[in-house]
């Protein structure tokens, strides 16, 4: 006899767990199916986002960061370390009890909100009487489930390079890169892109030399041209990441000791030797053996599955979210898609603004925005204003020393809402939030320009900037 419940999610990553979540919160008796397995093989909540993408990836990155900041700017604040060293093993048990603390989190939160936890794999198989049919399997049975509501989530999966057999010791994608034994003296990564920069961050600063091959002749192409011209100084001149552009990669040749990746660059031909690979060229949708099939469930030609503006399949009662449809592969993004999934479930009326996603890239510093970017506006012929104004000789900034990048705000030329932020600083993944708040109340640049920002503080460069779009900033 099938299990009987309102709401099914399959996959319990930011997108599903969210959505259980909510859908319990509004009196719904819930399901989610999750099939995660630790590499020891004990089953965990959280998708990619906690266990191989954000929450460790983040935890890397801070510790990275601190090492670097100990070795090259201590001694500007007149502190002395020597011999600074650091010890691997201990950075990744530190990111890992960060990771288990987060998806026991999600556990707990399940128990709280009374959401069944069906552990395996998720498969459709019909419709019958009381709503969708599916069987979840696990290594020790097959069970039956049937929801009134289905809402797949089962995310998304690294891309790979065909003909190049990702092991995730040599070869890796996310999975990999995020827990590397020891650092290696070369390092090559394939793609410029969020994991590339980020990643390859990661690994520089432990002492890697990194090479990024890119092939787009244009770097960082989805962030503002200003931004992206910023960030190529810093990370090439500034802290040494050999990045490649417009590369052709060929035949890359895998050996015990490391990689042979050949590539065409400006019509020449060279060859990268590295001790391991990254292969960071974008995440395609995941619906591996989830029986679309059986119930005629629509899938695009790109593996995407179709939907509306609120998330509904070409079937009655059926929805999906995050990284399996449409639209940025972001965890926030798929949350606020469980969350309107959830409340149009229960009759609500709930929509999600996808022009006010923000964006952030966790490099140092690190780059963020949400909006339009200038290039955008020009090639939609949107008459704008723009205010920018450097952290440079912001008090706070300097006291942090961290005083690269600048806030730039972008404003209809007529009516003065704010269009676009683009920032690029060591904290503009907590600034840009202001910004978001500014663009979803459809805020002017005169609004953020009279509101008090603390003193000192990074946030008053924000408004600076806002002041700059109709030139009356007034520390410069
Ligand atoms: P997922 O998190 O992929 O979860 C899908 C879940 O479904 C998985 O647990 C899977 O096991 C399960 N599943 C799939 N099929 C089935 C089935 N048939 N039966 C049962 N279970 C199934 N985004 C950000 O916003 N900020 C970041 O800083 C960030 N950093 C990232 C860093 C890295 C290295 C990577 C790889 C990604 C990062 N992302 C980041 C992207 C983010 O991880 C994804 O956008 C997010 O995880 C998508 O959520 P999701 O719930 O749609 O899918
Ligand atoms: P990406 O789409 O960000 O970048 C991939 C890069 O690889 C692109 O620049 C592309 O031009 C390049 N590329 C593609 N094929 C190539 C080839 N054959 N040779 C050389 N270069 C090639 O994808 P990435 O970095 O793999 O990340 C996947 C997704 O995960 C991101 O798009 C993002 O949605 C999410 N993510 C988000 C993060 C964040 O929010 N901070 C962090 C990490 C990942």
């Amino acid at each position: 006899m099938a299990q009987q419940f309102d709401v099914i999610f399959i996959g319990a990553g930011p997108a599903g767990y969210i959505g259980a979540i909510r859908a319990a919160q509004l009196g719904m008796k819930v399901a989610c199916v999750e099939e995660w397995r630790t590499p020891s093989g004990v089953p965990a909540l959280g998708g990619t986002c906690l266990n191989v993408g954000c929450i460790p990836s983040k935890a890397l990155l801070e510790s990275s960061e601190n090492f670097e900041k100990v070795t090259e700017k201590f001694s500007d604040h007149g502190i002395a370390v020597s011999g600074a060293s650091f010890d691997l093993s201990r950075m990744m048990v530190r990111k890992q009890a960060i990771v288990d603390k987060m998806t026991k989190g999600i556990e707990f939160l399940f128990k709280k909100n009374k959401i069944t936890w069906l552990q395996g794999h998720a498969r459709l198989t019909g419709r019958g009487d009381a709503g969708w049919q599916l069987e979840v399997k696990s290594e020790k049975s097959t069970e039956a489930a049937e929801g009134r509501y289905i809402v797949i989530a089962t995310g998304s999966k690294a891309r790979h390079l065909p003909g190049v057999p990702v092991d995730n010791r040599i070869v890796c994608d996310n999975v990999g890169a995020l827990s590397f034994a020891d650092v290696p003296k070369r390092l090559g990564v394939i793609g410029a892109g969020v994991i590339g920069l980020e990643l390859g961050s990661v690994w520089r600063r432990l002492g890697a030399k990194v090479t990024i091959l890119e092939a787009l002749p244009t770097f960082l192409g989805a962030a503002d041209e200003s931004v992206s011209k910023e960030a190529w100084k810093m990370f090439t001149k500034g802290q040494g990441l050999d990045i490649r552009l417009n590369v052709k990669i060929g035949k890359i040749e895998t050996g015990k000791k490391g990689v042979t990746v050949p590539y065409e660059i400006d019509g020449k031909r060279e060859t990268l030797e590295v001790d391991r690979l990254i292969v960071s060229i974008g995440r395609v949708p995941n619906t591996d053996d989830l029986g679309a099939e059986n119930v005629g469930l629509k899938i695009d030609a790109r593996g995407f599955i179709e939907v509306d503006d609120h998330c509904r399949t070409n079937l009655p009662n059926m929805f999906a979210i995050g990284d399996v449809v449409r639209g940025p592969m972001l965890a926030h993004k798929g949350e606020e898609e469980g969350v309107m999934v959830a409340e149009l479930i229960a009759g609500q009326k709930p929509e999600i603004n996808y022009d006010a996603i923000p964006w952030v890239i966790y490099t140092s510093p690190e780059i963020a925005w949400v909006g339009k970017t200038e290039q955008q506006l020009k090639t939609e012929n949107v008459p704008y204003k723009l205010g920018q104004f450097p952290f440079s000789i912001n008090g706070r900034a300097l006291g942090q020393d961290e005083t690269e990048g600048f806030v730039k705000v972008l404003a209809h030329a007529r009516t003065d809402e704010i269009l676009g932020v683009h920032i690029i600083n060591a904290h503009a993944s907590e600034l840009v939030a202001e910004a978001v708040v500014a663009i979803e109340f459809r805020a002017c640049s005169e609004d953020i320009g009279r509101i008090t920002h603390a003193h000192p503080s990074l946030s008053e460069v924000m408004r600076e900037a806002a002041l700059a779009v109709d030139k009356r900033a007034l520390n410069m």
